[in-house]
Parts: structure tokens; C-alpha cells; sequence
């Protein structure tokens, strides 16, 4: 018999326990140990629970308790689940964990202590819910130099977006449907600036490439400024608008990472990932695409991730599982305006003005988008590829031209 302790009482933390109770044997014979849930902690009672006598509001006694070998910390935020976290590992106990902000930012030291302790730090549930992408990447794709990964990490985002396309809804009405629906929180900042996508995105590139990828200085841009009239020229250019968290390696050895709407085209594999669905493609040299597609977040997906990993600790308790990254380095990232792509674009201009001429003028062969109810004196076009800093410095010379640009959203390669 195993025990494990529980930190954190919310959505994921009642789906582990649900799991953890009604699999019991199932999960006995995959892990060979009966699981034991011994304490829950979490700040708040249940009174009522069928798991009650297992609640506690110490986090000591789950320290001190060698009996508790393996921990799950489903309690969200920083702190205190970073402290707690480490001290579980410097206890030598292996900790699971769906939290992304905490790999995200602390990822690898706590891979350090773990490998220090000769325990398992495991986080599959950190990005992409139930869907299986950090176990494939570190193992079964580990014969391959990841070329680029790239997805839709967000699940909120893709449903707004998803209603704005299929039922030309506004960004604010789709957004409101996704919190009355439970999707997006009351304050949903998190979500719709991309910032929960960037986490993400950085543990896939530490995991990639094997250093830390802070998302702090990682450019990051929502969804918030996505308008139904781009909905409409990316589905006149033959495409969708999609929130995207992408990081490629480059020829010198740094890496190109952002997360940003992207048009792709609608023959993208993911250009078909929609609603509250994510999807990941990771491109190796050997496997070429391989995508992943499923539920990025709720209950019992994400549940389902976390307790595949306890089971996974409980098998590699004498033998670590092999998941390490090394510190960031400093030069190591791509500074976001020598990033290179080819931008959409929307203006508006005074009447009369030739705007094809004036986009030519500034950006060289543009391709124009017409669609059927474009707005007077509006246009839209694609640039050819240049630097961002490249495209900004153009931009500046067609906007004294007397050109306003409304917006401009990457085109993907997707
Ligand atoms: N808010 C996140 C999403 C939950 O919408 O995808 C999972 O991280």
C-alpha cells in the first residue's frame, strides 16, 4: 500500500481523489501498490465528504509523515505550492503536479532537487489537461530533434474564437458565454492575454530543447484585440484566426517563442482544433507532424493526467524516471522584433487613396483580401516575410501616409 497526500481540495484535487476512490482496483494492478489517499489539505472543511477524516489544514503533517511517498499538488498559484513542493522534494517525496505556472517558473530547480533526491517531479497535467504531451515528448519521441512545437494551449481562447468565427458572436458576447458556461473565470486576464498559454508553451520548450524558458520575458498577445471583421478577411484569405503558442530552434542554437493569434490556413491541422479543445503539434526530424488533440482542461481530464502520474511515481520508485532541464541562459531566447513572419494586415484610409499602392509602397508585393461586406475605405492584405522590427518601421511609413492600421495578426506555417 502506497499513501499519497492530496494538497488542494478544488476542481482537480476532488477529481484526483474521485479517481483515486472509484479505481481503486484498476489502479492497484496498473501501479502493483493498492493507492491510499492519507490526508487532503486544504484550508477549507467539507463537512459531509465520504473523505472528511482525511482532511487537514497542516501541511507539516504531510511533511513529517515518511509514510506519504508520493504528493500531489493541485492547489494552483505560486505560493505557497512552490514551497511546499520543494521542501516535499528535499523530504525525498516524489510530487505530481498540474500546476503550470509552478513549472513553469521553477521548473528547473525543482527537476534538480528531484534528481538530487532521487525522486520524480511529474507534471503531465501542467499542460494540455488529459491530453498525453509531456510523457510522449520526453520519451516516446526522444529519437527525434524537435524541429518546431507549436498549438492552441488555451482552451477558453479557442472557444471564444470559435464562436466568433461560427456564429460571427463579438469577442465580448463569446466571452461572456464562456464564463456563464464555466470556461473563463470571472476575471479572465489569464486567458485571454495568453498569459496561461505562455506557461505552457515554455514548459514545452524546456522540455525540447533541455533549458528553462521563463515566460516573463517571452512575448505574449491575447486574443482581446481580434475583431469580427478579421474573423471575416482570415475566412475571405481561406483561413482561421487561432491563439497560438509556438517555439521553433534556430540555426544558431536560440530559440524563436512567442504565443500570438495566428491565421492559418484551413488545411492546418489545427486550423480544425476548435471549441474548448487543444491541440499540439510537435514536428521532429524524424517523425515529421505529430499532433496531439484533446481536452486541455476540466475535472476529470486533467484528474486523469495527475493520476497517471502517481502511478507512474509508484512504479519508479527505485528507478527515477528520466525528466530534467537545465537553468535558462540569458541570449538564449530570440528577442521577439528579429522574429520573422509574414503579417496580415487591416487599414483604413482617407477615400480616394490607392491603397494597394501605398501597402507596396511600404511593405513591397502584398496580396489583398476582399471580402464581401468590407467597411468603406477599409482594406486588408498579407506582407511578404520580414522581422518584426522590419515590419514596425514600415508600418510607421504607411501610417504617415495617412494609412491607419486597425490590426495585424501573424500568418501561420502551420
Ligand atoms: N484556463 C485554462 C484553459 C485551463 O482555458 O485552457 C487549463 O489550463
Amino acid at each position: 500500500m502506497v499513501s499519497v497526500a492530496i494538497m488542494g481540495y478544488g476542481v482537480v484535487g476532488s477529481g484526483v481523489a474521485e479517481i483515486i476512490v472509484t479505481h481503486r482496483e484498476s489502479l492497484a494492478k496498473r501501479a502493483k501498490e493498492e493507492i491510499d489517499i492519507k490526508y487532503i489539505l486544504d484550508i477549507r472543511d467539507f463537512p459531509g465528504n465520504p473523505l472528511e477524516e482525511k482532511f487537514i489544514k497542516d501541511f507539516n503533517i504531510i511533511l513529517n509523515d515518511d509514510d506519504v511517498r508520493v504528493v500531489v499538488e493541485v492547489m494552483g498559484g505560486l505560493h505557497p505550492a512552490y514551497d511546499f513542493v520543494k521542501q516535499c522534494l528535499e523530504r525525498g517525496k516524489s510530487v505530481v503536479t498540474s500546476n503550470k505556472e509552478l513549472v513553469a517558473a521553477k521548473g528547473a530547480e525543482l527537476l534538480r532537487i528531484a534528481q538530487d533526491k532521487n525522486v520524480n517531479f511529474l507534471f503531465e497535467a501542467s499542460v494540455g489537461g488529459g491530453i498525453p504531451i509531456i510523457r510522449p515528448m520526453s520519451q516516446c519521441l526522444a529519437a527525434n530533434d524537435v524541429v518546431e512545437v507549436a498549438g492552441i494551449l488555451n482552451g477558453t481562447t479557442n472557444f471564444i474564437l470559435t464562436k466568433m468565427i461560427r456564429d460571427q458572436m463579438s469577442f465580448e458576447d463569446a466571452l461572456k458565454l464562456a464564463q456563464s458556461l464555466g470556461y473563463a473565470e470571472k476575471d479572465p486576464t489569464a486567458d485571454v492575454e495568453g498569459l496561461d498559454a505562455v506557461r505552457k508553451i515554455c514548459i514545452l520548450a524546456s522540455l525540447a530543447y533541455g533549458k528553462h524558458v521563463y515566460p516573463d520575458n517571452i512575448h505574449t498577445e491575447g486574443i482581446t484585440k481580434i475583431t469580427l471583421a478579421d474573423v471575416s478577411y482570415a475566412a475571405a484569405w481561406g483561413g482561421v484566426i487561432k491563439l497560438i503558442g509556438s517555439v521553433k530552434k534556430l540555426g544558431d542554437g536560440r530559440i524563436d517563442i512567442f504565443v500570438a493569434p495566428m491565421v492559418l490556413p484551413n488545411g492546418s491541422q489545427l486550423a480544425g482544433v476548435d471549441d474548448v479543445f487543444n491541440g499540439i503539434m510537435v514536428r521532429g526530424d524524424s517523425t515529421g507532424d505529430v499532433v496531439f488533440y484533446g481536452k486541455g482542461a476540466g475535472k476529470m481530464p486533467t484528474a486523469s493526467a495527475v493520476v497517471a502520474d502517481v502511478i507512474d511515481c509508484i512504479k519508479h520508485f527505485k528507478a527515477r524516471k528520466y525528466l530534467f532541464w537545465a537553468d535558462g541562459e540569458d541570449g538564449y531566447v530570440l528577442p521577439y522584433e528579429e522574429s520573422v513572419c509574414s503579417m496580415y494586415v487591416r487599414a483604413s484610409y482617407s477615400g480616394g487613396a490607392d491603397i494597394k499602392a501605398e501597402a507596396e509602397k511600404a511593405f513591397g508585393g502584398v496580396k489583398m483580401i476582399a471580402r464581401a461586406s468590407s467597411g468603406e475605405n477599409e482594406a486588408a492584405f498579407v506582407t511578404p516575410e520580414m522581422t518584426v522590427k522590419e515590419f514596425d518601421e514600415r508600418a510607421k511609413s504607411l501610417e504617415k501616409a495617412g494609412v491607419k492600421i486597425e490590426s495585424r495578426i501573424r500568418m501561420g506555417d502551420l
